[in-house]
């Protein structure tokens, strides 16, 4: 498919599944070679990550564990204000090498929230494994090890991310297409 269309909008496609295949097999064997040994236990944080999550997760082929969590964002009281609340890590990750699987890393605003939640919870070693990372857009210091994809700051869709919901289950990645969609 080279054009889809979501909540009536029209995006066409950037990545193809291919490209994102060769991508992801890059970055589980950079894994493979830094990790052999530690035992590492992904997480994979929910929604966005389950494809890329599963994919990646074919081709490491080291010893180690996968769970999922997600980030779950609510209004406190009025002091406390937005709490953000790291929900399914049930494993004992004291001194443990954890590598946190993201479907895209942006301003970098969640990724920051669940690397300090992830260091209170006593891991020793935190790294990150994005499928796609805009570094036009990125704000935060912390080092992103493993890329997949560097992208510009485009809205994405497909492979795992969605648009107000849909488009998750598109194997293909596909840009919003501002000149089509102007023209409607
Ligand atoms: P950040 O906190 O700004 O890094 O944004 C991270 C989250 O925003 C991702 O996990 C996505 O859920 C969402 N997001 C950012 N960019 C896109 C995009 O281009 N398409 C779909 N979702 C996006
Ligand atoms: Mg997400």
């Amino acid at each position: 498919m080279s054009n889809v269309v979501l909540h009536g909008h029209k995006f066409r496609i950037k990545i193809s599944a291919a490209e994102i295949q060769k991508a992801v097999g890059d970055v589980a064997r950079q894994i493979n070679t830094d990790l052999k040994g530690k035992k590492p236990l992904f997480l994979a944080v929910l929604n966005g990550s389950f494809m890329f999550a599963a994919d990646l997760m074919k081709k490491v082929n080291i010893e180690s564990e996968i769970s999922f969590i997600k980030l779950a964002s609510y209004n406190g009281t009025s002091s406390t204000g937005k709490v953000n609340e790291l929900i399914g890590v049930n494993e004992d990750i004291k001194g443990r090498t954890v590598i946190v699987i993201e479907d895209i890393v942006d301003t970098g605003t969640t990724i920051e929230v669940i690397v300090a939640k992830l260091k209170e919870m006593g891991a020793a070693e935190i790294k990150i494994a994005t499928l796609l990372f805009k570094p036009e857009a990125y704000t935060k210091s912390l080092p992103i090890e493993y890329t997949a994809i560097v992208v510009p700051n485009d809205f994405l869709v497909g492979y795992g991310l969605d648009y107000n919901g849909l488009g998750r289950n598109l194997a293909d990645i596909y840009v919003l297409d501002y000149v089509a969609d102007q023209k409607k």
